[in-house]
């Protein structure tokens, strides 16, 4: 079954407990922190303050995408803050294999993210180190853009790749998925669809969720 990780990004902040609960009580999986430093990326979202503020009030498994430079000393950070699934840019990091291994240490799922212009072959001998590989289907920072066409047809290459080599990470697509779009993105091979101003952005969250959740398993 696919699953929609509504991005916490594009939450309410005043109603962000009560929108998480709704969630939740929807039947809803994963939530996708979205941690932004201003210079990986042109924004500033949170960081693992919040996500430990946010732990205790749900049971949902938190996905988080770290689009920082220099993850490697936030690591310990997001461990003690609760993340479920810590996933770093492969453009971010200078010792992917180090850094992966460091993150399954501290008892995390390790992720890798790709860019839209980043070419799969960065991966290539990373892949089996990695529990989920995001693509990026917008360039990151903000909530709110627009799907990046060609994000597809590399899904589809990291799904005949993964097929190929006998492995089993989890295909996460993030970036402008909604319920018009989220049954091809789930067609081309993405596991885990994150969804930001598609459920978040709604007024009723639960509704929302269920309308991607449903257009994703169609
Ligand atoms: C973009 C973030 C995404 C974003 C998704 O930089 O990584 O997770 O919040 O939001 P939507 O679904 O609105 O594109
Ligand atoms: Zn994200």
């Amino acid at each position: 079954m696919k699953q929609v990780a509504p991005a916490f990004l594009s939450a309410d902040i005043w109603q962000a407990a009560a929108q998480v609960q709704a969630l939740e009580e929807a039947g809803c999986r994963y939530l996708h922190l979205d941690i932004m430093d201003g210079h990986f990326v042109p924004n500033i979202s949170y960081g693992p303050d919040w996500v430990k503020q946010l732990r205790p009030h749900s049971k949902m498994i938190f996905d988080a995408h770290l689009m920082v430079e220099e993850p490697d000393f936030l690591l310990d950070s997001f461990a003690k803050a609760g993340a479920d699934h810590l996933t770093v840019h492969v453009e971010a990091v200078r010792h992917l294999d180090r850094t992966l291994a460091r993150i399954r240490e501290l008892g995390m799922k390790p992720g890798v993210a790709l860019n839209p212009a980043t070419s799969l072959s960065l991966l290539e001998e990373a892949l089996p180190l990695a529990d989920l590989v995001l693509v990026m289907s917008v360039n990151p920072g903000f909530g709110g853009q627009k799907f990046i066409p060609y994000a597809l047809q590399k899904v589809e290459r990291l799904a005949d790749i993964r097929r190929s080599c006998g492995l089993d990470f989890l295909i996460e697509v993030d970036g402008g998925v909604t319920a018009d779009n989220a049954a091809s993105v789930a067609a081309a091979g993405a596991d885990l669809l994150v969804a930001g101003s598609a459920v978040f952005g709604k007024p009723d969250v639960a509704a929302a969720y269920a309308a991607v959740q449903q257009a994703a398993n169609s």
